[in-house]
């Protein structure tokens, strides 16, 4: 064979490679409304940047004829490339192989591109749309997921880890994902469950679709599996690369500097009337945010999933933060059992990877019912306690509003290692809100009353001018200041830049023991 067959020979292999499963099949993926492996990679990633390995690794099975169906690449596309110039690693599952099926060298595949983001400290994303384990190769492809759930668990909190389900995802396949960072799902074309509604209707009756049982909008509002929900699987990717900017490469590095022209001294006169008068108006957080953040930029985390607490990214003089906000807007900011888990999930991956913890406070305190604690509010409640307490990267938390009982020493209060505590004027910092409070405190008084209405509006009052301000808890130091709500952003740029050194730790320990 001379040079130029050899060329030929390798663009003829590559060639085939690329084609996967067949244009049949490309056909048939096209057809269903989702792209191919390859074109996914192509969107996601910097034009020209993907470079592939084990383009021309096949299959070992035997069994079931496999031996005479093979294709390169097997079913996944591994490799890497850039997303705005930095590094990342990709695998992208490929529907048009045996149904993106995951076998031995699948895994293999997989597992090699997850040892080397390890080793060389970048984020891992994976598409996926598969099939799950494939079934003729029996307890090897077990063993290939197992394998792969292992590197998801040590690479946790050493490298972001991101997953995007472009397609199916069910069965135990759903454990690497799960394990990952953040889960984004494409509306109305992927969906992820543990059984599929066949097994659901044979084991409970139940009639349901893929949609409603696992679908993006199922994931994404009520089960708080999914992080991002987009419409097209366009967005989705485009999403990826939005998140991505906000995050260093791996925990031993700073988040990355994004220039900004807002000016770090900017004051908003607007936000000294955003928090209304009377103290029951809801008023919406985010709009408080984006005032704040540079250029009103603010990434949001869970959107659809228990809008009383708020979590994203933005940057601040354009360095990344990580903001947690009660939403007053939504069941007037109160923490239940999704919230707090929300949040508590949110604070340990700014911990992790060296994201300053911003909190903005409102939150009349945790929601009561028999509902939240027969499902173990007291559980979910002391892990975002768990997850505050814990952080030692900067945390700055400003009270709006209400900061009140359990709820006023789980977000970010002085007391739990917070480095810089502001308080508005509008700030209330007490054990309860003053109705809840007089009720209690006075009961037998007000039982006695000549008349129990009016004297009950006096000691509201009584109460209110003593508590329903920030200065008792200033005057201990509990908070550090009281500023003007305008001031808010060019305090901020200055605490985060004040803490840049930030050096806390933790007692050595093998791990903690987070209340699951
Ligand atoms: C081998 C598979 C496969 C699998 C699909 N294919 N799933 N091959 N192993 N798990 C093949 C099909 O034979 C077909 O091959 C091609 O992929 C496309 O599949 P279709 O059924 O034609 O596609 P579609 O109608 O879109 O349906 C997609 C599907 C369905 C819903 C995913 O294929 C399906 O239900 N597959 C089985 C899912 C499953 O039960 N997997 C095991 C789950 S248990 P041809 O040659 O015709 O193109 C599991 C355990 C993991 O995953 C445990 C980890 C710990």
């Amino acid at each position: 064979m001379n040079e130029t067959t050899k060329t030929q020979q390798l663009n003829d292999l590559k060639a085939r490679s690329r084609l996967g499963g067949g244009q049949a099949r490309i056909d048939a993926q096209h057809k269903k409304g989702r792209m191919t492996a390859r074109e996914r990679l192509d969107l996601l990633l910097d034009r020209g940047s993907f470079r592939e390995v084990d383009p021309f690794v096949v299959h070992r099975t035997t069994d079931f004829g496999l031996d005479e169906q093979k294709y390169m690449s097997d079913s996944v596309v591994t490799g890497w490339g850039t997303i705005d110039g930095r590094l990342v690693y990709v695998y992208s599952q490929d529907f048009t192989v045996f149904g993106g099926s995951l076998g031995e060298v699948h895994a293999e595949k997989i597992c090699k591109i997850m040892d080397m983001a390890m080793k060389n400290g970048a984020p891992v994303i994976g598409l996926n749309d598969s099939g799950g384990a494939r079934i003729q190769e029996g307890v090897v492809s077990l063993a290939g997921y197992a394998d792969i759930f292992l590197r998801n668990t040590m690479a946790s909190g050493v490298i972001p880890q991101i997953s995007a389900i472009m397609g199916p995802c069910a069965g135990g396949a759903v454990y690497s994902p799960a394990l990952t960072d953040f889960i984004f799902m494409t509306r109305n074309t992927s969906y992820m469950f543990v059984t599929g509604p066949d097994v659901v209707k044979a084991v409970t009756h139940e009639e349901v679709t893929q949609e409603e049982l696992g679908g993006a909008s199922v994931h994404s509002e009520k089960s708080g599996v999914c992080h991002v929900a987009a419409d097209s699987e366009a967005d989705t990717l485009y999403q990826i690369r939005r998140l991505l900017a906000y995050l260093p490469q791996n925990n031993m590095e700073d988040t990355p500097f994004v220039p900004t022209s807002d000016d770090p001294l900017r004051m908003d006169d607007e936000l000294n009337a955003i928090v209304p008068d009377d103290p029951n108006k809801p008023y919406d957080i985010k709009d408080l945010i984006r005032r704040i953040v540079d250029d009103g930029n603010f990434y949001e985390i869970h959107e659809n999933y228990a809008g009383n607490i708020v979590v994203g990214f933005a940057t601040l003089g354009g360095r990344s933060v990580g903001i947690v906000a009660n939403q007053p807007a939504v069941l007037a900011g109160v923490l239940d059992i999704a919230a707090s888990e929300k949040g508590a999930r949110f604070v340990r991956f700014c911990d992790a990877f060296n994201i300053p913890i911003i909190t903005f406070e409102d939150v009349p305190g945790f929601l009561p019912g028999t509902n939240q604690e027969h499902h173990g509010i007291i559980r979910s409640g002391a892990k975002l306690l768990y997850a505050y307490c814990e952080a030692t990267v900067p945390k700055l938390t400003v009270i709006t509003r209400k900061a009140y009982g359990g709820a006023y020493c789980v977000m970010s209060s002085k007391h739990i290692r917070s480095d810089l505590n502001l308080a508005w004027p509008t700030a209330e910092i007490a054990v309860m809100g003053p109705d809840g409070a007089v009720n209690i405190i006075f009961r037998k008084e007000l039982e006695n009353a000549e008349d129990p209405i009016k004297r009950k509006a006096e000691l509201v009052a009584e109460y209110k001018e003593k508590f329903a301000n920030p200065y008792v808890a200033a005057s201990r130091g509990y908070v550090d200041d009281v500023i003007e709500p305008k001031e808010t952003r060019p305090r901020l740029i200055n605490a985060l830049a004040m803490l840049s050194n930030k050096r806390d730790t933790n007692p050595a320990k093998k791990h903690g023991n987070i209340p699951l």
